[in-house]
C-alpha cells in the first residue's frame, strides 16, 4: 500500500498569492539563475525566429527577475508583469528603479485577466500554474488575451513521485537558503502539477502547445496561438 501511494501521489494544494512579507523578502533576495536561464533557452530554442519586438505579457511575475532578464535581451519589447501580490511587486518596483529600464512595467492584478486586458504578443509565465487551485485560470487567461499567432512559455515544477523525492530536490537545489524559503519550494513542489495533468488542462482549452519536462523538477509549456 506505501508503494502504491508513493508512486501517485496525490496534489497537496498551496496558497494561490504569496503576500507574506518575510516568504516575499526570501523569495526576492533567493538565488534562481539557473531556472531564469532555462527559462530564457527555453524561450530561444521554441521561438528561434522571434524578432524581438512585441507586447510581451508575463503572469505571475513575482519580482520580475524573469522579465528584466528577457527585457535586456530583447530590448524592442514593451513588458508588462503582473501578480496579484503587492508585496512580491514591490521588490520589482525596487529592482526597476535600481536597472532604469522603463521598457518594463509591473500591475497588481490577479488572473482570471478579463478579455479587454490588451493583446499581447508573447505570454510568459514562471511558477504560476501550480499556485492555482483551479488552473483553467491561466489556460483560459492565456486564451483570451493572446494575438492571433501570439508565442506562449509557460514553465514550472513538475511534481515528484513522493515526498521523500520532493525533500531530495530541495535539498538539492536549496539547502543553502533561508528555512522559509525550502519550507515554500517543498510545499510547491507538492502542488505542482505533472505533465499528463497539465497535458489534459491543454486539451480541454483547446490549445495545441507541447507539454514536456526540461529538468528533474521543471516542466515547460510551449507553442503559438
Ligand atoms: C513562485 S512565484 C513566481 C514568480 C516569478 N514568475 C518567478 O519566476 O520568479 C508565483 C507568483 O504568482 C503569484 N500568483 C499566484 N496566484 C496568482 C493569481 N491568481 N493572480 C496573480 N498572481 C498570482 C504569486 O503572488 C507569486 O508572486
Amino acid at each position: 500500500m506505501g508503494f502504491f501511494l508513493e508512486i501517485f501521489l496525490e496534489r497537496t494544494p498551496e496558497p494561490e498569492l504569496m503576500e507574506g512579507l518575510a516568504q516575499a523578502q526570501a523569495y526576492a533576495e533567493a538565488d534562481f539563475s539557473q531556472a531564469n536561464a532555462q527559462f530564457l533557452r527555453l524561450f530561444a530554442m521554441a521561438f528561434s525566429d522571434f524578432t524581438g519586438h512585441a507586447r510581451v505579457l508575463d503572469l505571475g511575475c513575482g519580482p520580475g527577475q524573469i522579465l528584466f532578464d528577457f527585457a535586456q535581451k530583447f530590448p524592442g519589447c514593451t513588458c508588462l508583469g503582473i501578480d496579484g501580490s503587492a508585496a512580491m511587486l514591490s521588490h520589482g518596483r525596487a529592482m526597476a528603479k535600481g536597472i532604469n529600464d522603463s521598457s518594463v512595467s509591473l500591475q497588481q492584478c490577479c488572473l482570471p485577466l478579463p478579455s479587454n486586458f490588451g493583446r499581447w504578443q508573447v505570454i510568459l509565465s514562471n511558477s504560476l500554474l501550480h499556485h492555482l487551485a483551479e488552473p483553467a485560470v491561466l489556460w483560459q487567461t492565456i486564451s483570451r488575451v493572446a494575438a492571433p499567432g501570439a508565442l506562449v512559455l509557460v514553465m514550472d515544477l513538475c511534481r515528484p513521485d513522493s515526498e521523500r523525492a520532493a525533500a531530495a530536490i530541495v535539498k538539492k537545489y536549496s539547502a543553502t537558503e533561508p528555512q522559509i524559503l525550502q519550507d515554500d519550494f517543498c510545499c510547491s513542489l507538492l502542488a505542482a502539477y505533472r505533465v499528463d495533468e497539465v497535458t489534459a488542462q491543454l486539451h480541454a482549452h483547446n490549445l495545441d502547445f507541447q507539454c514536456r519536462e526540461v529538468s528533474d523538477r521543471h516542466l515547460a509549456v510551449w507553442g503559438r496561438m
